[in-house]
């Protein structure tokens, strides 16, 4: 991944609002020297590309280019961000076709032109696309990783932070499974400074109770319908959960983040992509963990992996 120049060159392949989203992401955060956009309009490219052009002078040099698949030449690290995305109150999974035909049209372009890539899938149904993508570019496992529930994830930690009064950054709290309706919210391992849940409440005189951690789950769970009802879309948090992905990839950091790939096996259900806490470094997964779950929460991740691979076999993947 990358060069020991430093020279990093990221594609994105569709520049619609998570696409150019996460470009504005990398850009402010300096993650890749350059960035190539691809769009099956190559107006929008274009335009997406002169405005975030404009952003240089105040952020981080980086060379930014428009262009079609042979763009992608030299790209180490390409985000999929094309396809249609969710209308006020539909699914994730009802996005499954059309995207599916996306994929299957545009991934052999990038495995084209792109030198031995590693795949970053923000497309949904997420982890079903992040299993189409896996099968269809023929790359490891290990080299196409999904945003999966990393969005999630940070939603769950913000709102546990809010009820606490603390920062964020001192929330280790982790949403698995499937990044979608059936997510699985680990409140038996969240902590606070090293104190379980439970504990922390007591210390803070901020009771965590029944009515609250539901509030939570439904915030952590609905919290795309609700954006998407409101503005039509989401893209902030997807944008910096991919650009955060891909600074831990560039810069080799071998950190802990809930990405989706495909696992050999979860909870016994075998050849299923879905988000577990991976290390994550220059070339991709290194190593996925198990994290010790209580048994409602074991049972709910299998449901989870279940209905994810119900869905990848009725696909024919
Ligand atoms: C969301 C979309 C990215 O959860 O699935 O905001």
């Amino acid at each position: 991944m990358g060069s020991s120049s430093g020279h990093t060159r990221i594609g994105i392949v569709g520049c619609g609002n998570v696409g150019s989203t996460a470009a504005y992401s990398l850009l402010l955060q300096g993650t890749g020297s350059e960035l190539v956009l691809v769009d099956h309009d190559p107006r929008l490219a274009e335009a997406q590309r002169t405005d975030l052009l404009h952003a240089t002078p105040f952020s981080h040099p980086m060379r930014i280019e428009a262009g079609s698949w042979e763009a992608l030449a030299g790209c180490s690290l390409v985000i999929l961000a094309a396809g249609v995305g969710q209308q006020p109150g539909e699914t994730r999974m009802q996005l499954l076709s059309r995207n599916a035909a996306v994929f299957a049209d545009i991934i052999p372009q990038v495995m084209r032109h792109a030198a031995d890539p590693i795949l970053l899938v923000a497309t949904n149904p997420l982890d079903v696309m992040t299993q189409v993508a896996t099968r269809l570019s023929g790359l490891p496992p290990a080299r196409v990783l999904g945003s999966g529930t990393m969005l999630d994830t940070a939603r769950f930690r913000s709102l546990l932070a809010r009820h606490f009064e603390v920062s964020p950054s001192s929330v280790h709290a982790s949403v698995l499974g499937e990044h979608g309706d059936s997510e699985v919210l680990v409140w038996s391992g969240a902590q606070i400074a090293g104190l379980p849940l439970a504990e922390f409440a007591d210390a803070r005189g901020r009771p965590l109770t029944p009515r609250t951690m539901a509030e939570i789950d439904e915030g952590v769970r609905r919290a795309a319908y609700q954006i998407i009802e409101g503005k039509g879309y989401t893209c902030y948090g997807i944008g910096a959960a991919l650009a955060r992905l891909a600074r831990c990839i560039v810069h080799d950091e071998r950190a802990v983040l809930t990405a989706c790939a495909l696992a050999p096996e979860v909870e016994g259900i075998r050849d299923v992509a879905l988000s577990l806490p991976l290390v994550i470094g220059r070339d991709g997964l290194q190593m996925r963990l198990m994290p010790a779950l209580d048994a409602g929460e074991s049972e709910a991740l299998r449901a989870s992996a279940q209905v994810i691979k119900d869905v990848v076999s009725s696909l024919g993947y």
